[in-house]
């Protein structure tokens, strides 16, 4: 029978991409539902103990108890700004809240460049995320990075939170993130993660490397 993966998110962005990636590996994943409020953000200094408290508060809520096969996910990310000193990075999802996407081009206005590759180069930014996973009381951790540049204008076709202005870098043949405006292999010709499919943005997510990391440290299902 499949091993259950119960995902602590209340993003449905996060936790259909999440599914899009463990499933086909034979897991289920559940999103692990608790009551809004109860799940405290801690405002740390760095991703991972951001996730090692969101587990050890998700292991309260478990189902199935922690003597179950069950395993748990937390997940992880922020967004830093090279021209801004990291900035959001840890405070990511409180920036979106407050200043938005849209706050962040503002704050980014003076940083522009006829040149493509100039241009990319002083937007530059790129997405962390750490994936934390519970398993037999033992917690496994992966990390991805995304590196990009942030676009001059927003695009909101797909996906959720920075996503309408985030442009990852493109690929080298061998997956590798080219420097920043560069064209490679793998492209999204400019495009931002808001106007890629799901699939798409999972070849250079972040998410999906913190997962990809992660599982190659998990037996198989
Ligand atoms: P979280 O704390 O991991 O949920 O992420 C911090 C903030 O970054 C949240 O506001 C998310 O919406 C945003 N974020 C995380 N991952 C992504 C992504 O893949 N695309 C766009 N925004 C993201």
């Amino acid at each position: 029978m499949a091993r259950t993966i119960w995902f602590l998110t209340g993003n449905a962005g996060k936790l259909k991409e999440a599914t899009h990636h463990l499933q086909p590996l034979g897991y289920t994943v559940r999103q692990l539902v608790v009551e809004s409020g109860t799940i405290v953000e801690p405002q740390a200094d760095t991703l991972e103990e951001v996730a090692q408290s969101k587990i050890a508060q998700a292991l309260l809520h478990l189902p199935n108890g922690e003597q179950s096969d069950d395993m748990v996910l937390v997940e992880d990310a922020g967004l830093f700004i090279n021209a801004l000193n990291g900035f959001p990075g840890v405070y990511s999802a409180y920036a979106l809240e407050t200043i938005g996407y849209n706050g962040i081009l503002r704050l980014l206005e003076h940083l522009q460049s006829q040149d493509t590759i100039q241009c990319a180069q002083l937007r530059s930014a790129e997405f962390q995320a750490v994936a934390a996973m519970w398993m037999n009381g033992e917690i496994l951790y992966g990390n991805g990075r995304c590196p990009g540049w942030i676009a001059l204008e927003s695009c909101e076709e797909e996906g959720f939170g920075f996503d309408p202005v985030f442009t990852p870098n493109d690929l080298d043949s061998f997956g590798e993130p080219l420097p920043p405006g560069e064209y490679g292999d793998e492209s999204t010709h400019g495009k931002t993660f808001g106007a890629l499919s799901i699939e798409e943005k999972q070849v250079y997510s972040h998410r999906s490397r913190a997962l990809n990391d992660l599982l190659r440290q998990l037996p198989s299902a």
